[in-house]
């Protein structure tokens, strides 16, 4: 739980944070009125997809993200319940994870790539700029905190992220996973004032911006309306030069022998 200040940051303190506590776990009825029918049927269709239920876990995780918009300790049972699995093997994957949330976010997740080239290029400057952009009485808003009441339209929940798999198009951000390329402090204090609008900017590349439960359903396995997910062509121009100039020079990398000699496999202990 978290609840607002005066200006409607939810901010989380240690006593808030809803993790795991030893005999405080909700019991089966909870469980089955936190999830209705539909989410049950979602589940099975999901354990249905591997030979072995307990590989089901992260869709299923991200299921229940769809549902409440965090794992819950009641989506922690759930997923145990489910799964045929203890509650602390299902938390132990939930708080490894950083895509899995244990506290409730805002309408969209925004991701501020800091690592190392994103960085330099001025991510953190970025990150500096959103946190005291959303924040509020001179207190800026923190990594994994919400402004505005969590789900409701234009809700925003900040965090910053290791590498986001597009350097070459740093400094990038993600809105519900989807790219913001090539940023600067202020074209994201834009981006995220249009967001706490309620509206929702095209993204960079990829499909059109929908809000962070959508995108967790859809991690989940299932989509409302497939061609739209897909929709967008998701590569960069930046990202394909190598392979233009490839293609131009007729330059190949040797294919890999059928019969390589590999290293042996050393054997599980
Ligand atoms: S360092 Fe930011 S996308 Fe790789």
């Amino acid at each position: 739980m978290t609840r607002p200040d005066s200006n409607g940051v939810h901010r989380a303190t240690p006593e808030m944070a809803d993790l795991p506590r030893p005999g405080d776990e909700p019991t089966p009825t909870d469980t089955a009125r936190a999830f209705d029918e539909l989410t049950y049927q979602r589940a099975k269709a999901i354990i249905g997809r591997y030979p072995q239920s307990r590989s089901a876990l992260l869709p299923m995780l991200h299921l229940v993200q769809s549902v409440q918009g965090h794992v819950s300790q009641q989506g922690i049972s759930f997923c145990a319940e489910q799964l045929g699995l203890s509650t602390a093997e299902v938390s132990a994957v939930a708080t490894f994870y950083t895509m899995y949330k244990r506290r409730p976010g805002g309408q969209h997740l925004v991701s501020v790539c800091t690592n190392t080239l994103c960085a330099a290029l001025g991510g953190d400057l970025i990150y500096k700029k959103l946190c005291d952009r959303l924040g509020s009485d001179g207190k800026p808003l923190g990594h994994e905190q919400t402004v505005g009441e969590p789900g409701a339209t234009g809700s925003i929940t900040l965090e910053h992220a290791e590498c986001l798999a597009a350097c070459d198009l740093g400094p990038v951000l993600q809105v519900n996973y989807e790219y913001y390329d090539n940023q600067t402090p202020q074209s994201a204090a834009e981006l995220v004032d249009a967001l706490r609008r309620g509206e929702k900017p095209d993204p960079t590349r990829g499909a059109p911006l929908t809000d962070w439960r959508t995108v967790e359903r859809e991690l989940a396995g299932f989509f409302d309306d497939l061609p739209t997910s897909a929709a967008g062509n998701s590569a960069a121009d930046e990202t394909l030069v190598g392979a233009r100039l490839a293609e131009t020079n007729g330059w190949t990398a040797p294919g890999m022998p059928d019969n390589a000699d590999l290293p042996p496999v050393p054997e599980k202990k």
